[in-house]
């Protein structure tokens, strides 16, 4: 094991990754931020020196923190934020993880303004189940785009006018590439430069390629598939898994897989194809081009655009009746069938069931200030970011605010049930941080304990599952890691309107475990005044 040092800036810059300029912020100048990539077992340390005007926090999408909860970046929860021209220095082992993961701001909506990132944990040779499996490996990172930023468009969503619809996505990118018809731009006074800039895969034939697929969307689902080849899948949030066939993989907000792809078709150019779920989208006039393409080019196939046609072509359009749909928009929308999935390392269901919790999510007006709201058994989730939840529980009667939403676990080794319960309305993507857990069940209407059919032999494990449209999803972990652990929606408006809670788990040991100085120092800044759209 080593120390790995990594420094960061984090600055305003402008990007026009698909052709559109607009302002972004960006670590070290880059789009998608600095990776990390290292060993299992190394210890990161990432010293964030913050250049902007207003305040920042950095989370470790998929660590567990073991020892480290300060450092998870949930401002309100584990930190307060770092202030305009600070510096601030994480740090976290990685002992207990391996695979693909990411990084991103978590100090209101920056990270939908460009702070995000890759973080790949390697398998050390001897532990490597998948070390022979694969020749090469790419990273693959994939996001709705805006042509605004966040700023100006949160002013819209979080308004009564908006009727809880989320702002739409005006394009996509693959690893911060992409294309758009200047034509459709809006307001047509954005400066627009057309271009072709689509991500580039090189490939050799006959070589197999682990693709590390990440979805790092503001809201957007996608189903991702290279024409002419299948996808191998063989890891899920970290979790290496039984390798699965597919033709096409729905990949939600916050979620990651690995799949290997074999260069064993004839030298050619190929489309690679992240459709944008649209059937999870909110309606509404958009220009949004659903399909965010790349390519895949064999050596000796030239530089000539793919002619590859996907798995779907539409039929010609028949005057008088609507256009057919594309299927992937409807696909996008829900997790790989969970009964496909396994774990390559079967660990037992966990049982018995100590705490269970049932977790509705609805969306309606909050009678304070007439905006819609998103709502978890009736809370909607408000902390104040410089007061967390763990700097409070260094007093032992602290008592938190009902719109703080703390559940407290108290008895080590409690295997915690989670029902998250979406009975009406769009897929909700739900991450809970310092955990993989086990998912149990998913699926449409109401779960019902006993009677629904639950993935009880070898369940599949991660970070992020999908909470179909008028369905459920069923999680359950064990409590083993003192913290203060963050669940919520991972579409990021959804996380400013509400729907989101905490854990506050182990608070006894959290207490003996103190914090380091230099976070409790951040909490001595006095809260700036509300900050300004940029
Ligand atoms: Cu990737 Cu709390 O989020």
């Amino acid at each position: 094991p080593r120390n790995r040092i990594f420094f960061w800036k984090v600055t305003y810059s402008t990007l026009a990754p698909d052709g559109v300029t607009r302002p972004v912020i960006l670590v070290n100048e880059k789009y998608p931020g600095p990776k990390i990539e290292v060993n299992r077992g190394d210890y990161v340390t990432v010293i964030v020196e913050n250049a902007l005007d207003v305040p920042t926090s950095f989370h470790w999408h998929g660590m567990t923190m073991r020892g480290d909860p300060w450092y998870d970046g949930v401002p309100g929860m584990n930190q307060c934020p770092i202030p305009a021209g600070t510096n601030f220095t994480y740090a976290f082992g990685t002992d207990d993880v391996v695979g693909t993961h990411w990084w991103h701001a978590h100090f209101e909506n920056q990270y939908i303004d460009g702070l995000v990132g890759a973080i790949i944990i390697r398998d050390p040779p001897a532990t490597n189940p998948f070390l022979h499996a694969y020749d090469e490996e790419r990273n693959v990172i994939l996001t709705d785009w805006y042509h605004q930023a966040t700023g100006p468009l949160l002013q819209t969503y979080m308004s009564p006018a908006s009727n809880g619809h989320e702002p739409v996505p005006n394009s996509g990118l693959i690893n911060g590439k992409g294309t758009f018809n200047c034509k459709n731009v809006i307001p047509a006074d954005l400066p627009c430069t057309p271009t072709n800039d689509r991500a580039i895969f090189h490939v050799l034939p006959n070589r197999r390629y682990r693709l590390r697929i990440i979805n790092t969307a503001a809201a957007s689902s996608f189903l991702f598939s290279i024409d002419g080849h299948q996808l191998l899948v063989i890891e899920a949030d970290g979790t290496d898994l039984n390798p699965f066939m597919v033709d096409s993989l729905p990949i939600n907000t916050g979620q990651r897989y690995s799949v290997i792809v074999v260069t064993n078709q004839e030298v050619a150019n190929y489309w690679m194809r992240a459709e944008i779920g649209m059937d999870c989208l909110p309606p509404g006039v958009n220009n949004l081009d659903p399909i965010v393409l790349g390519e895949v080019r064999y050596a000796g196939a030239g530089v000539a655009p793919p002619t590859s046609v996907g798995r779907w072509v539409p039929k010609p359009p028949v005057k008088g009746q609507e256009p057919e749909k594309n299927p992937a928009f409807a696909a996008a929308c829900q997790d790989l069938d969970l009964f496909a999935l396994h774990p390559l390392k079967p660990v037992p269901i966990l049982e018995p069931i100590t705490n269970s919790y049932d977790v509705k999510m609805t969306f309606k007006r909050n009678p304070k200030d007439n905006i819609v709201r998103g709502y978890l058994n009736d809370i909607t989730f408000e902390g104040d970011a410089w007061n967390p939840t763990i700097v409070q529980n260094l007093n032992e009667g602290a008592t938190y605010t009902v719109a703080e939403h703390v559940m407290r676990l108290d008895r080590r080794d409690a295997v915690v049930q989670i029902i998250l319960n979406n009975p009406k309305g769009g897929e909700h993507p739900f991450h809970l941080h310092g955990h993989t857990f086990q998912i149990i069940a998913q699926g449409q209407g109401v779960y019902e304990e006993g009677k629904t059919p639950i993935n009880s032999i070898n369940p599949l494990r991660r970070d992020t599952a999908t909470v179909p449209k008028d369905g459920f999803t069923v999680i359950r972990f064990k409590v083993d890691n003192p913290g203060v652990w963050s669940l919520h929606c991972h579409i990021e408006w959804h996380v400013t309107t509400g729907l989101v809670m905490q854990f506050l788990e182990l608070p006894d040991e959290l207490r003996a475990m103190g914090i380091p100085k230099h976070v409790g120092k951040l909490c001595e800044t006095p809260a700036p005044p509300r900050f300004k759209a940029h």
